[in-house]
């Protein structure tokens, strides 16, 4: 403990070296499966070393098992960012250890929590009296919501689109529900002409994993409340672009969500993990969750953000997330969006350009989805092939049984240059099969 703040600087300046250097590195791990546990000793220590140890045994052991999502040339799944604001804030959330179980147990984080998810609030240009905290991913929100749903609905079946993440999925299974999947359209939005009798939550994306498409958020809420359903909104990676004017088109009829589950980890520039999960009815979730064993019994204490979700112990994220809000401020936000929907729609027009490549969806927010004229071994391994190059790291998904290929655009540090390189690294593998 002597050593903290000599450790402190060192682990400093390791961060920021990374941070420097990270564009250097392959961006896929090059590693086998096994090939860092080999290299672990198999016992733990029974004496303590220095931690500049554990700095030295990063650069040797750990960063060579990294896929490097800080990674400008990262383009897989939704492509991230942990901003320096945010690293910072993390270091100090962890040094002041708060374990947020109820309001004197932290005021601050529960406090600050409330504030700087409404500052989000405004940001995204939802509506006034919502209540928003803070959950670890979108999979915990999107299972919040949905056992709030079945518990003041009573009702036991999960209805969403054949697109939705599979998030949903889990939470069906989790709680014991029924899930129905409705199909898709052309757009790949999906259906509203489903029976919602005996439905207790309709879950609505805007921007799905594997295209970003969105569904028609007003009917599917319009018909919910009509059938006595729940409405929750899976916006966990395209909220985020509600901070732009010309994106809130996505936003259609959001006003009327039971709940609605938005990611910073995504696309805010948020460390992982921070899921933002607002409701417009948080007596039902209190109804849901609350639960004051004796031990929580305090006389000064009615209000508890352990009350809307599963977890009684809540980490300090708030604080990440004010650190970002303010360090950058909303319009330099915003500017960072438009120039990753400005590079996918620069990628998404040199598919279009070319007749060997296809584009297979409509472009939305800051993905691409694509795919080579020819077989889907052949777009297997051009995938394969750019990702072990180590020079970019693309995914992929299924549409209508046919490979197709994603490209997403969500690191601060991507540029023109990087969305060049990745065509160019696209067409050289193309080009060898
Ligand atoms: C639309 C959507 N919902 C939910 C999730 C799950 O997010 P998390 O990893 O925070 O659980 C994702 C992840 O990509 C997503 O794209």
């Amino acid at each position: 403990v002597s050593d903290f703040r000599e450790d402190g600087h060192a682990a400093i300046e390791w961060a920021a070296r990374y941070l420097e250097n990270v564009g250097d590195l392959p961006v896929l791990a090059q590693v086998k499966p096994g090939e860092l546990t080999a290299k672990l000793p198999p016992a733990p220590p029974e004496d303590g070393e220095p931690f500049s140890n554990i700095l030295r045994d990063l650069d040797d052991l750990i960063v060579p098992a990294l896929t490097n999502w800080q990674h400008p040339r990262f383009f897989a799944y939704f492509a991230t960012t942990a901003s320096e604001p945010g690293i910072l804030a993390e270091l100090l959330a962890a040094t002041m250890n708060q374990v947020a179980i109820l309001w004197r147990a932290s005021p601050a984080s529960t406090e600050l929590e409330l504030h700087v998810v409404d500052w989000v609030r405004q940001l995204l240009g939802l509506p006034e009296g919502w209540h928003g905290h803070i959950e670890d991913t979108a999979s915990t929100s999107t299972l919040a919501a949905v056992m709030a749903a079945r518990h003041v609905t009573g009702r036991n079946v999960l209805v969403c689109s054949e697109h939705a993440h599979s998030a949903a999925d889990k939470a069906a299974r989790m709680l014991g529900m029924e899930l129905r999947k409705v199909p898709a359209d052309e757009n790949l939005a999906m259906g509203t002409d489903v029976d919602l009798s005996d439905v207790a939550a309709v879950i609505a994306t805007v921007g799905t994993t594997s295209f970003a498409s969105v569904d028609p958020v007003r009917e599917l809420a319009e018909r919910a409340h009509a059938a006595g359903a729940w409405l929750h909104v899976d916006a966990a990676y395209a909220g985020s672009a509600w901070i732009l004017e010309e994106e809130r088109w996505s936003q259609d009829g959001v006003e009327l969500a039971d709940s609605l589950v938005i990611n910073p980890h995504k696309w805010l520039l948020t460390p992982m993990d921070c899921s933002l999960l607002w409701t417009s009815r948080p007596e039902d979730f209190r109804k849901a969750f609350s639960l004051t064993p004796e031990f929580l019994r305090t006389p000064d204490d009615a209000y508890a953000l352990s009350d809307y979700g599963p977890a009684l112990g809540r980490r300090f994220r708030s604080l990440k997330l004010w650190a970002v809000l303010r360090c950058y401020g909303a319009e330099a936000l915003r500017e960072i969006q438009r120039e990753h929907i400005r590079l996918a729609q620069l990628f998404a027009g040199l598919v279009e350009d070319d007749p060997n490549w296809e584009l297979c969806a409509p472009q939305r927010f800051s993905l691409v989805v694509f795919r080579r004229n020819g077989s889907d071994e052949e777009n297997e391994e051009i995938l394969a092939a750019v990702n072990r190059s180590g020079e970019i790291f693309i995914s992929h998904t299924k549409l209508d049984g046919r490979y197709v290929l994603r490209l997403a655009i969500g690191n601060v540090s991507t540029t023109e240059a990087d969305i060049c390189q990745a065509w160019d690294a696209l067409n050289r593998e193309a080009r060898q099969r």
